[in-house]
């Protein structure tokens, strides 16, 4: 039977963010911010196992009780320089009970608003898919391309642009190639792109943001406590 596992990359140092604390330990709504990544995930009867990819020196994930996660959880230490290679490196961690066949859903730590709603979509649309995709959100905004002083160059259509969000859900065996291929891209998606592939995009929605900046929390916790009305 085809399995879904889930790795999560948690071993960046949140320089945007700023602050002693890495990005994914700071607290939103009394939990520490990967909490919310993690319980989306453990919770969706579809996932199997959830792996969380740590930086070798992290202090912060044995200052927690995680239990409330259940058996689902594992935890390991191999983190990259970069996102690509810890993801690469879970990869490996995941070899244990990984067929090549298995699906794969990569979420960053950084994503604490995922609903149900768009994790189920995600994987019951990619489910016959060849490739494996991303949900995904339009751009709504108006674009502009900036000229070396910071004025506007001019105005770039957004005709057919997306947002790529996390997860990512492309086959075990696939993703383990084409990461080792084309290890320089920001995710996963792109790797699979210069492979030559196509991945789809799902629609998700935009309160599946990625918290970069301190403000950005504030934002994550809104939506998080009117999610829990809704989810719940
Ligand atoms: N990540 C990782 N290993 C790295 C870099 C990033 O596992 N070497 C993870 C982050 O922990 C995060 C996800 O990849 O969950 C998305 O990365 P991003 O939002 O860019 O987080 P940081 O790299 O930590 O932040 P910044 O780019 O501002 O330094
Ligand atoms: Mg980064």
């Amino acid at each position: 039977m085809l399995r879904h596992y889930a790795i999560v990359p948690a071993a960046g140092s949140g320089s945007r963010f700023g602050g002693e604390t890495p990005k994914q330990y700071q607290s939103l709504a009394g939990r520490p911010l990967i909490y919310y990544s993690l319980a989306a995930l453990c919770r969706c009867q579809r996932v199997d196992r959830v792996w969380v990819v740590l930086s070798p020196d992290d202090r912060w994930w044995r200052q927690y009780d995680w239990t409330s996660l259940g058996h689902k959880l594992e935890s390991v230490y191999c983190g990259g320089g970069s996102r690509s290679e810890s993801v690469a490196n879970g990869l490996r961690a995941a070899a244990t009970a990984a067929h090549d066949d298995d699906w794969v859903l990569v979420h960053d730590a950084a994503r604490p608003c995922l609903s149900q709603a768009s994790l189920l979509a995600l994987c019951d649309e990619l489910a016959d898919d060849p490739v494996g995709g991303i949900l995904a959100v339009p751009v709504a905004d108006t674009l502009k391309r900036a000229d070396w002083q910071r004025r506007v160059a001019r105005t770039e259509s957004r005709d057919g642009l997306w947002q790529a969000q996390t997860p990512q859900m492309f086959r075990y065996g696939l993703l383990k190639r084409v990461l080792a291929e084309h290890p320089d891209g920001t995710d996963e998606a792109s790797a699979v792109e210069a492979a030559g592939l196509s991945p789809r995009l799902v629609r998700g929605d935009a309160s599946n943001f990625k918290v970069t900046y301190p403000a950005d929390l504030l934002l994550a916790e809104q939506i998080l406590q009117g999610k829990t009305r809704v989810d719940q």
